[in-house]
């Protein structure tokens, strides 16, 4: 299904932005989540109240941003396919004041309360169990398809804050029979015959130039990679319960994702994951992260005082660890 988007009010929207408060743009955004690299928000205007978006401001040439959208449309629909479920979508094209291209997702905006990081501390422990076990379910249909394909594989971003159970109604139990939506589409991990059809160039673009090396090797030693590996989803996954401050319920997460890859996942032949595998996984993240985050406010710091030239784009806040 897709969403329908107003074009007019989106481009309105680029036209007036402001990156760096974008609460305080012509048209007001108002923030409704962060992720690593971007910020989803809603567009304050008329009839919008039910749309998320997230702007990608990084597109140099039109067969570039041509190529992004086509496999953004493709990974939505193949995992529907595959038997997630995907919240309706689409993506608009506008243009900044800069003259340069600019693409908006938009998905159906769901419940703040159904996201399953906000979850995981309203709940009580068994039902976040529940949840965790639903989530692996739906990671393995994405597994358990490119096992049994050679020519294409998907890959996907497990963490705990890009699921949503759907209908979701406060006081409602979470059961066997939950159903969990998939939110984050928006890095379309598409392998065929083993190349990779996004261009990891793309995230280097907001960082500054002379820092790209680094975050190149960071990048791309493993940030892609890592999304192809069932293993390694799940070690991230249960790693961020750190960066949700539950670090409390890792070592039931580690226990219930064992035994998951023990029975129902046994054709995988997944390895099994400790504690010393978690803890040293969360910390290089945390690095990769910070530092990518840094680069990228200092590159808009040098915008605004040496270069004195617009930074284009909208930066997470602070992230707590
Ligand atoms: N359709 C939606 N409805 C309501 N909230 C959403 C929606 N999509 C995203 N969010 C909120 O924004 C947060 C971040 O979204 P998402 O995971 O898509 O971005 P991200 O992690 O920055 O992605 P990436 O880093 O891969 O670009 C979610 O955890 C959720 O709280
Ligand atoms: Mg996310």
């Amino acid at each position: 299904m897709r969403v329908k988007i107003d074009r007019e009010v989106v481009q309105r929207f680029e036209a007036g932005l402001d990156p760096r408060h974008p609460e305080k743009s012509l048209i007001p955004a108002q923030i409704i989540g962060y992720g690593e690299m971007s910020t989803i928000f809603v567009i304050k205007a008329p009839g919008q109240s039910d749309t998320a978006y997230k702007r990608m401001p990084v597109f140099r040439t039109l067969p570039e941003m041509e190529h992004y959208e086509r496999i953004f449309q493709e990974y939505n629909t193949r995992l529907a396919e595959i038997g997630l479920n995907i919240p309706s979508f689409a993506s608009v094209r506008v243009t900044s004041p800069e003259g340069l291209p600019v693409v908006y997702n938009a998905q159906s905006r769901l419940s703040e309360e159904a996201i399953a990081n906000r979850l995981i501390h309203r709940l009580p422990d068994q039902p976040v169990k529940t949840l965790f076990l639903l989530v692996l379910n739906e990671l393995h249909k994405v597994f358990a398809f490119n096992a049994a394909h050679t020519d294409i594989r998907y890959g996907i971003d497990g963490q705990i804050s890009n699921w949503a159970v759907l209908h979701y109604r406060e006081g409602v139990a979470i059961g066997p029979d939950t159903k969990l939506a998939y939110l984050d589409t928006s890095t379309p991990m598409i392998q065929k015959c083993g190349r990779e059809q996004l261009d990891p160039e793309l995230f280097l673009r907001s960082a500054p130039s002379f820092m790209v090396w680094i975050i190149r090797r960071l990048f791309l030693d493993g940030v892609m990679t890592r999304y192809y590996d069932f293993r390694l989803v799940v070690i991230d996954l249960i790693a961020n319960f750190h960066k949700e401050q539950r670090p409390d319920l890792i070592p039931m997460l580690i226990e219930t994702a064992n035994d998951f890859f023990a029975t129902k996942a046994a054709g995988l032949g997944v390895g099994s994951i400790d504690m010393r595998a978690v803890k040293a996984y969360y910390r290089q993240d945390a690095m990769i992260w910070r530092v990518y985050l840094g680069m990228r406010r200092f590159d808009r710091f040098l915008h605004r005082t040496l270069l004195r030239k617009p930074y284009r784009y909208i930066l997470p806040g602070r992230i707590k660890r």
